[in-house]
């Protein structure tokens, strides 16, 4: 009667990895539980998280190093293997929700969120890629778009990208206070994405900045985004708080692939208890102030009637 926080499965959004093939599904090493998936086994595992009544999903490719470049062209090609996933997806299930990310990095030979010059992330140049992947994402299907790249001004280029070719009713989904984080390791050995030189300190936050978040988040809401996220969420409970008492707009929050292999790890060696340290964890991400929650372990909560 007096409990204030609910988990439930509305509030899940489940993150899938997809490789090109047929018939495929390799775990990732790093990650226990949690396959990539070619387009027709990425069917059968939706409609099997449909079953559970989990109906939202965030998709990421795992590219051929060959189809790389360095303005990742491969992003927005007709028939690459992310555009073929979302209208395999939307068209046998209209009704799932269906999120889709939108960066440079998995299609980048400089395995960056941007364009990359002479080790240098060109901001401006990089909206144009975005735009064209933000719009292609449209076109197949996608509901949301999820623009994780943390570039300045992506939201509103997005915005009118998409309106002005009318696609109004597509969400936007705004990684806002995206922390530049060591947490992200497991998830680009998913994708074979981490950054062939540097590290991502130039476009993503400096873990040590909390009234920053605010400041990114208020020109998200400004440029038009319908979602304000913060990444990871463990280690930023607090600027997911500071978010939610600061926007009416809905906060989500990116329980990330290192927070997910912590937890797998400890169990795996016996010093957790699965059900508690995963149903804490969620339980703690919605007390904080998220409604919803990006996390790897949206299925097995419910497979296992965890929560
Ligand atoms: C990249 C992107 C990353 C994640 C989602 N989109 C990694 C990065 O910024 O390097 C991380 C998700 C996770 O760790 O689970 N645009």
């Amino acid at each position: 009667m007096v409990q204030e926080t609910h988990v439930s499965a509305a509030n899940l959004i489940f993150p899938l990895f997809i490789i090109e093939g047929e018939n495929q599904k390799t775990e990732v090493s790093s990650m226990p539980g949690i396959f990539r998936y070619s387009v027709d086994n990425l069917l059968r595992e939706v409609e099997s998280c449909m079953n559970l009544g989990l109906k939202s999903f965030d998709l990421f490719p795992n590219i051929d190093e060959s189809l790389k470049d360095k303005m990742a062209t491969e992003s927005y090609r007709e028939e690459s293997l992310y555009l073929r996933a979302i209208r395999e997806v939307k068209k046998e299930f209209p009704e799932a929700c269906l999120i889709t990310d939108v960066a440079m990095d998995p299609y980048s030979s400089d395995g960056h969120d941007g364009v990359v010059d002479n080790g240098e992330i060109l901001n401006d140049e990089t909206l144009e890629v975005l735009g064209k992947m933000a719009l292609a994402h449209a076109r197949a299907g996608a509901d949301i778009i999820a623009p994780s790249d943390m570039m300045d001004g992506r939201v509103g280029y997005i915005r009118k990208t998409l309106d002005e070719h009318g696609y109004s009713g597509v969400s936007i989904m705004s990684y806002s206070a995206k922390y530049a984080s060591a947490f992200y390791g497991p998830f680009r050995d998913a994708l074979n994405s981490a950054p062939k030189f540097g590290d991502k300190k130039t476009y993503q936050m400096n873990p040590a900045n909390q009234r920053e978040a605010l400041i990114e988040a208020n020109l998200d809401e400004i440029e038009g985004a319908d979602f304000l996220m913060v990444k990871p969420a463990l280690p930023y409970l607090d600027v997911i708080k500071l978010l939610k008492d600061n926007t009416e707009l809905p906060i989500a929050a990116y329980n990330v692939s290192g927070e997910y292999a912590m937890i797998k790890a400890a169990v795996q060696n016996g010093w957790l208890n699965e059900q508690r340290a995963i149903t804490e964890v969620l339980t703690s991400i919605r007390r904080a102030g998220a409604t919803a929650i990006l996390t790897y372990h949206a299925k097995e909560v419910l497979l296992n009637k965890w929560l």
